[in-house]
């Protein structure tokens, strides 16, 4: 499939690795549907996505993904006829160690990471099917590894990931193909707003040099490029795969 006039959503389309993507699938010629709550941010996205093709046809939706799974769908449906592309990419990272966590960012994490992926998915599915389109969820290396202090976000991407495969044999038949990235530490606003301050930030990113193979962390870009990759032909015959994107995190084992 070349991107080229295909119907994508991204959600959590307003920064970080959600904004990147939605650029790069402009780039490439997609229809965009930029997915976020803060309309001035939103459109933020939207100029850099017509900085990169001034062609590029948008609509963007200030949504919730854990309350307007449904309307997102449709909205995108009445203003496009189709979907192609789903980018389930909103997500939140918080620490909390167990016995300090409270139930609800449990619940809150879930709800966020897990439950709208699933909403979101199962919406969207139909239209998928009708255009024999693709899902990539943006998962996370938390997913694939365990990490000590993250216990809710690292338990919501493993359960993405599992969902991912589930979903990727549920649609096969319907030649739907379906897979996840799972990114190391990549530098956007995520870890800010985890509550680390800008000291405790810039000394994570030094110690990341020792817990990523490849000596850094990475960029918005790396992923999207990925993203890209399985959103595109290319991966035409790759579905239920989760890759990690994180300079070899994942294949570090402590001495
Ligand atoms: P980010 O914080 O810039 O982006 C997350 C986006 O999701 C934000 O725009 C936020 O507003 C949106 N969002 C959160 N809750 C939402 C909701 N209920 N409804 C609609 N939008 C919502 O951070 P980043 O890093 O770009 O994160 C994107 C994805 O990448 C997340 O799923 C995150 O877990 C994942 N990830 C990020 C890593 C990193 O090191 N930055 C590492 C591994 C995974």
């Amino acid at each position: 499939m070349s991107l080229a006039e295909k119907v994508v959503i991204v959600t959590g389309a307003s920064s970080g690795i959600g904004a990147t993507t939605a650029e790069a699938f402009a780039k490439h010629g997609a229809k965009v549907v930029l997915v976020g709550r803060n309309e001035t941010n939103l459109k933020a996205a939207e100029a850099a996505c017509k900085a990169a093709n001034n062609k590029v046809e948008l609509l963007s939706i200030t949504a919730d993904v854990t309350v307007d799974a449904e309307r997102i769908i449709k909205t995108t449906i009445d203003k496009f006829g189709q979907l192609d592309v789903l980018v389930n990419n909103a997500g939140i990272a918080e620490l909390g160690h167990i016995l300090d966590i409270d139930v609800e960012q449990f619940d809150r994490i879930m709800n966020i990471n897990l439950r709208s992926v699933f909403l979101l998915t199962k919406f969207a599915a139909p239209h998928l099917v009708k255009t024999q389109g693709n899902i990539v969820n943006v998962s996370s290396i938390g997913g694939l590894r365990s990490f000590p202090d993250t216990s809710s976000y690292c338990t919501s991407k493993a359960a993405v990931d599992q969902f991912t495969r589930c979903i990727a044999l549920d649609l096969a038949a319907k030649n739907v193909r379906v897979n996840a990235v799972n990114p190391g530490v990549i530098v956007t606003e995520a870890h800010r707003r985890m509550g680390m301050s800008e000291e405790e930030y810039a000394k994570y990113l030094e110690h990341c040099k020792d817990t990523h193979a490849l000596g850094r962390v990475g960029s918005t870009k790396e992923v999207a490029d990925a993203i890209i990759f399985f959103a595109s032909d290319t991966a035409s015959f790759i579905t239920g795969a989760t890759l990690p994107i994180d300079g070899g995190k994942h294949a570090m084992c402590p001495r």
